[in-house]
């Protein structure tokens, strides 16, 4: 074993160390952990979603406004890509920490629905999620059903009548306010934080780990790359989620004698 692998394994080995005794964890997650299941990530450069469009003429109410056709089309292309996604072994390491601490919630940032897809219960959508709908004007929701029997693009509200939008944030947009303050609370009372895949760069959520640090939580970053929270956290775990995650699940089964 070289020593960068020697300190590595040291950093897994504490960071198991912390959660195995944890009873409160929570975990703030991005598009990193989806990228194993074959879905882009923002700001990857090479294909990164944002690499060929402009985010704010795709996921902003004025993008919308200008032309209602093509945001429906590309969250279209994103819902068929989702579609075929599975969860990969990075969510389902996180569903097995969840029955190995006494209480975890997953936070997260995506809105592709694999975090719930693999089992993990306890879950806070920042961001929304693909797979629902409400009108623009009014917010009523809009069950998917229902918009397989209307042509238009996008369809109108059965309601209102109005445009038909996905249900995720959009840059310029507030967060769903029961769960933004769900995740507060949750990070202010956890023991351990763990982050993974997430650039950090995005508020409010890029604020989230911050509340937990200065709540005296500890705290684990899986990333294959530094990024802006890095300097804020205990532990940098440099890898892949799909790899490092099952890692260190296995390492805080190895030591909990919880069953
Ligand atoms: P980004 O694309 O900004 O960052 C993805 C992070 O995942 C980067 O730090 C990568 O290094 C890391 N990464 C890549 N592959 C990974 C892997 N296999 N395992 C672990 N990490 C990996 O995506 P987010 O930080 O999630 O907001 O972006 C935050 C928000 O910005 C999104 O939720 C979206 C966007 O605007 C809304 O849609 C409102």
């Amino acid at each position: 074993m070289t020593g960068d692998q020697a300190h590595a394994n040291d950093a897994l080995q504490q960071a198991a160390e912390w959660l195995a005794t944890a009873e409160r964890v929570a975990v703030l997650t991005g598009a990193g952990i989806s990228r194993e299941s074959g879905v882009p990530t923002f700001r990857d450069a090479q294909e990164g979603l944002w690499a060929r469009y402009d985010p704010m003429e795709l996921a902003s109410p004025e993008g919308f406004r200008r032309d209602p056709a093509l945001v429906w089309r590309w969250y279209e292309w994103r819902r068929a890509l989702v579609g075929r996604a599975q969860p990969n072994p990075g969510h389902g390491a996180l569903v097995r920490l969840e029955a190995l601490v006494p209480y975890l919630t997953v936070i997260t940032q995506n809105v592709d629905g694999l975090h719930h897809a693999a089992g993990s219960r306890n879950l806070v959508e920042l961001h929304g999620n693909l797979q629902r709908f409400k009108c623009f004007e009014r917010g009523h929701l809009v069950p998917a059903e229902l918009l397989s029997t209307d042509e238009r693009v996008p369809p109108c509200c059965p309601q209102c009548g109005a445009l038909v939008r996905p249900d995720v944030v959009w840059f310029g947009e507030m967060l769903p306010e029961v769960a933004l303050r769900q995740a507060r609370d949750e990070v202010a009372a956890a023991e351990v934080l763990l982050v993974v895949g997430t650039s950090g760069l995005v508020q409010p959520a890029a604020s989230l780990p911050l509340v937990a640090v200065e709540a005296g939580a500890r705290s684990i970053e899986i990333n294959p790359d530094r990024t802006a929270l890095t300097p804020h956290l205990d532990l940098h775990l440099s890898g892949p989620a799909g790899r490092i995650l099952p890692a260190l699940v296995d390492a805080v089964a190895a030591r909990t004698t919880r069953k």
